[in-house]
């Protein structure tokens, strides 16, 4: 497990929530096949992983524009420089098939990541967006 659900904090829109929910269990799912290092689960998961980062981020985005949230292009800012990071990670897992790389990422960068970015730009967001959408 990569994340108890109390790491990650609550914001004040309950869409956000559920995208954050959402994707503390596929990235625990997919934290535990990394450490046990099953490489065709690793394979299946990354993929529901992409899909799901994607899902949470363009949906963010969305909801910033249609609700002209006056930092969105900071806060996208953000979700893109961790798209990067998600895609050069996935380029070397392709590469080298090294679970080892994999942990360390989601351990380091993506876990500390993920908790900064809901506490200062997701929580901020939400509370423009309040939980009208
Ligand atoms: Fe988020
Ligand atoms: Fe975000």
């Amino acid at each position: 497990m990569l994340f108890k659900k109390t790491e990650v904090q609550q914001v004040a829109n309950a869409m956000m929530n559920m995208l954050h929910e959402e994707e503390i269990d596929i990235v625990n799912d997919f934290h535990d096949a990394v450490v046990a290092k099953d490489v065709p689960k690793i394979d299946e998961l990354f993929e529901v992983l992409l899909y799901d980062i994607e899902d949470h981020f363009s949906t963010e985005e969305d909801m910033m524009e249609e609700s002209k949230f006056y930092a969105a292009s900071i806060h996208k800012a953000e979700h893109d420089s961790m798209r990067k990071k998600v895609k050069a990670i996935k380029d070397a897992w392709d590469a080298d098939k090294d679970a080892q790389k994999v942990q360390n990422f989601l351990e380091g960068d993506f876990k500390s990541w993920m908790v900064l970015h809901v506490a200062r730009w997701d929580s901020e967001t939400a509370m423009h967006l309040g939980d009208s959408m």
